[in-house]
């Protein structure tokens, strides 16, 4: 959600500036920006739409000093147009800041700044921070301590760098509540929203806290709380390699990364699975293994296909934990004033780390004394390190804005922890053994499903125009029909519900006819039968049946218009290969439909905003 960065040191700075945009365009993509110096002015270049069309109009432009700060932007307040693009300015361009983040009461502030005198061209909330620091700037002639006067001020999230004529050769960074991290280089430093744009310069880095600035020169840097005590932060190395944020001759991220998920389901396992034991190692947890033990309830809060996935987890730890488990959206669990016990734990699942609603939702649990625990991919992000303790899901880095590979590398890693619990409480080293195995084996059949997309392909391109799409499953499978759901909608724009496939009946029966597809999760369980009866139903008004099934079923073949199969596996672990169908689904619709796949309309790879 917007993407910053800054550079100061050596290199050629607008080449350098466009490529981390690029890098982190994931995080928004409505406009960007840069600025620069030249001849001792801050010159800003700013464009609707993308980062290539910002380095169409700055190819050429060459800087005459060493430092400058660039972002890519996904709207808050104001439309995506020049103007409103960020960096923003002073009036007369003494200080150029970038933003990321939410100015909660930059009404008031925009209020009292105008009586002043001072003048407004953009609705950003950006610009009234910049306006603000100058006039601190006016008063105590010291850029630093104007920044800190002017953050004090401020309600709401941000994650900002800045330059300014006063100190050009100095670049100030600060957060709250918005990722940013310190790339330390040789010479050189960065400051970024995303380890993406940082990692071609250096792997070492700090992750900046809550309310920390950082004050960064060609050759120091330093880092200061918000109220000027200095800090001494760890410098992390980051083990991501350069070819895992590249396309990798796929034609999208997201078809490279559905690809990728028998090796991250591979990486979700190794080192965790005892499977002569019937057992799980999970290291993250040691220190709140006696919690665990003694936990009543479990909630687990997410967002969007995070929150999909802990729907299965709810599943997995009741059916082999038998500990009573809740799931909720973070952003219902921060505001409802959550009951909360001594013995409940509350997990938090997170693609990014850094999901605003899901990092408050930390706070509040925390707040109240909960122990809480996250499921995370990103290391080191915001989520990861507030929370007490974690499991990280070990997907690499996931570019493609539709989530595909986190999520059934979270659903290995709820499988994980359910059998942790499991073998914590009642469930037998035998029972144990089964589920280990055949976990084990996952990898192989997500690796079938994806040798024969072919008539996956054929199945999106005859149902590409129509306008509304059903998913139903039941069990394990109706938080998957969710998220099949959840995939066509954000990539391929058409109107798609998922639904537990008995509760069709109850209403949305009403939508079928000729024209509507449903999709079914029906792979071969326990409650198999009672989905046929769901799919006659929807045959007898003349609905169109795709169906996920368990090779050889043949009772589907004919009653299904299509059929898509999956290998035999145990019933608690089909969400990991029910799902990668329809990841594909979504993908070859928005492909016929030439959507704009990696970069879906409206949306943002890292909510950092509520
Ligand atoms: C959907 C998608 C979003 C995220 C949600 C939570 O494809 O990517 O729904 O799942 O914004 O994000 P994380 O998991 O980063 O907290």
């Amino acid at each position: 959600m917007c993407g910053i960065i800054g550079y100061i040191g050596n290199k050629t700075l607008t080449p350098l500036l466009i490529t981390g945009l690029k890098r982190m365009e994931y995080r928004g993509y409505d406009s960007a920006g840069l600025s620069i110096f030249q001849e001792g002015a801050i010159k800003t270049y700013k464009k609707k739409g993308r980062v290539a069309d910002l380095e169409a109009i700055t190819n050429e432009v060459e800087s005459t000093s060493n430092v400058g700060i660039a972002h890519t932007r996904w709207a808050t307040h104001g439309f995506p147009n020049d103007i409103n693009a960020h960096p923003h300015n002073t009036a007369n361009n003494t200080i150029s800041l970038v933003h990321n983040g939410i100015i909660e009461n930059y009404a008031s502030i925009k209020q009292k700044l105008i009586q002043e005198g001072y003048q407004f061209i953009s609705d950003t909330d950006t610009e009234v921070l910049v306006v603000l620091i100058e006039r601190f700037y006016n008063n105590v002639n010291d850029i630093e301590n104007a920044v800190r006067l002017a953050l004090n001020e401020i309600r709401g999230t941000f994650g900002i760098a800045l330059i300014s004529i006063y100190e050009p050769d100095k670049l100030i960074a600060a957060r709250r509540g918005s990722p940013l991290i310190l790339g330390i280089g040789e010479d050189e430093y960065l400051v970024a929203s995303d380890a993406a744009a940082i990692i071609e310069h250096t792997k070492n880095v700090v992750f900046l806290n809550d309310d920390e600035m950082a004050i960064l020169t060609k050759d120091s840097f330093i880092t200061k709380t918000i109220s000027n005590v200095q800090t001494n932060n760890e410098i992390h190395t980051l083990e991501i390699e350069l070819e895992q944020i590249e396309k990798g001759g796929f034609e999208h991220f997201m078809l490279k990364e559905i690809y990728e998920q028998s090796t991250t389901i591979t990486d979700a396992i190794r080192g965790r699975l005892l499977i002569d034991e019937g057992n799980v190692k999970l290291g993250g947890l040691r220190q709140v293994q006696d919690k665990l033990r003694n936990a009543k309830r479990i909630i687990i809060t997410a967002c969007g296909t995070s929150y999909n996935a802990a729907l299965v987890g709810e599943y997995l730890i009741e059916q082999l934990a038998h500990i009573p488990v809740e799931v909720e959206y973070a952003s219902e669990f921060r505001y409802r004033s959550p009951i909360l016990y001594e013995d409940d734990v509350v997990f938090v699942i997170s693609q990014s780390g850094e999901t605003a609603d899901t990092l408050a939702a930390v706070q509040e649990a925390k707040n109240r004394g909960t122990t809480v625990i996250g499921i995370v991919n990103v290391v080191g992000s915001s989520i990861a390190r507030y929370t007490d303790a974690g499991i990280y899901i070990h997907a690499g880095p996931e570019i493609g804005v539709a989530s595909t590979k986190a999520f059934t590398s979270q659903l290995t890693v709820l499988t994980l922890l359910a059998l942790y619990l499991g073998r914590m409480k009642n469930l037998s080293i035998v029972e144990g053994i089964k589920i280990a195995r055949e976990l084990s084996e996952l990898p192989k059949k997500v690796e079938e499903i994806l040798q024969s997309t072919d008539k996956i392909e054929k199945i999106a391109k005859e149902y590409s125009s129509s306008r509304n799409y059903l998913y139903l499953g039941r069990g394990f499978n109706y938080p998957v029909a969710l998220e099949g759901a959840l995939k066509l909608k954000e990539i391929s724009y058409i109107h798609a519900e998922g639904y537990p496939a008995a509760e069709m009946k109850h209403g949305p029966i009403a939508l079928i006819d000729e024209n509507m597809p449903v999709v079914f999760i029906a792979p071969k369980d326990e409650i198999y039968e009672k989905i046929l009866s769901n799919v006659e139903e929807v045959r007898a008004r003349k609905g169109k049946v795709i169906a996920i099934v368990t090779k050889n079923d043949n009772q589907m073949n004919h009653l299904a218009d299509h059929v898509i199969e999956i290998s035999e596996t145990l019933p608690i672990l089909t969400p990991i290969l029910s799902v990668i169908p329809l990841q594909l689904l979504a993908y070859f619709t928005a492909k016929e439909l030439k959507r704009d796949i990696d970069k879906p309309r409206n949306l943002a790879k890292s909510v950092t905003v509520e």
